[in-house]
């Protein structure tokens, strides 16, 4: 397989962290979730989690510099040298151009930037039922991916799973993140995936684009 470097863009709820889990199978790379690095962040109560939680819980974005400096030194590390696949990072204009600039210096080229396309009248739904598995990191959702009962118990509501704060969540995403699709765009690497459907068949569509 060869070398890759790309980015999972999509509204919260489009399905970024079920499909990333399954390409990174494929392609071998690490996967690398801003949402994940920074509820790590949270739990382990590091100043950067504490700075982060009330953003968070509010369904705000974490201020940029906060988040490009802990994904910088994320990809910086040796297990991303043959590729990663960020999954909610690049989230704002800013954001997307220090990546650029990174990658420059590093000498590295993005291969793609997939994004997922989901309307908005599905996203509430996705994220409100979804549970997520601490001990597996699995993703479930309690209608469209039931987790098995024995596991039941331990599965995780996330904070920011409520109606409330997936309204601020889809709002940001228009306002804040939806800028940085044409700039993908016009550097050509922009392939848009239908996110609607079987999740099997969102992954075919991704391998589909990325083969091409
Ligand atoms: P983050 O964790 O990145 O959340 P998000 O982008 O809102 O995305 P989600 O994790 O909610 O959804 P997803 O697209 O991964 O969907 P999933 O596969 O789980 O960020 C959380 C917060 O952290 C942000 O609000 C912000 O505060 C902060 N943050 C993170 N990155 C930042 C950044 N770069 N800058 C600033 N702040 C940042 O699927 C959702 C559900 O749907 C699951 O239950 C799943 O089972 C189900 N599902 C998946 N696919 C399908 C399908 N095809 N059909 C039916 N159901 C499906």
């Amino acid at each position: 397989m060869r070398l890759m470097r790309m980015i999972l863009v999509g509204p919260p709820g489009a399905g970024k962290g079920t499909q990333a889990a399954r390409l990174v199978e494929t392609y071998k790379i690490p996967h690398i979730s801003s949402g994940d690095m920074l509820r790590a962040a949270v739990k382990e109560g590091t100043n950067l989690g504490k700075e982060a939680d009330t953003f968070m819980k509010a369904g705000k974005l974490v201020p940029d510099d906060v988040v490009i400096g802990m994904i910088l030194e994320r990809v910086a590390k040796p297990d991303c040298a043959n590729g990663f696949m960020l999954d909610g990072f690049p989230r704002t204009r800013p954001q997307a151009e220090a990546l650029d600039t990174a990658m420059t210096k590093a000498n590295v080229k993005l291969d793609a930037v997939v994004l997922i396309e989901v309307p908005d009248q599905l996203l509430e739904e996705r994220a409100c039922g979804r549970r997520s598995d601490p001990e597996t990191g699995l993703i479930y959702h309690l209608k469209y991916n039931p987790p098995p009962p024995e596991i039941a118990e331990r599965l995780v509501h996330r904070k920011d799973d409520t109606v409330e704060a997936v309204t601020t969540r889809v709002q940001k995403y228009h306002s804040e993140t939806e800028p940085i699709v044409p700039y993908y765009q016009n550097k050509g690497i922009l392939e848009r995936v239908d996110g609607v459907g079987d999740p099997d068949e969102i992954t075919k569509r991704i391998t589909a684009v990325l083969k091409s």
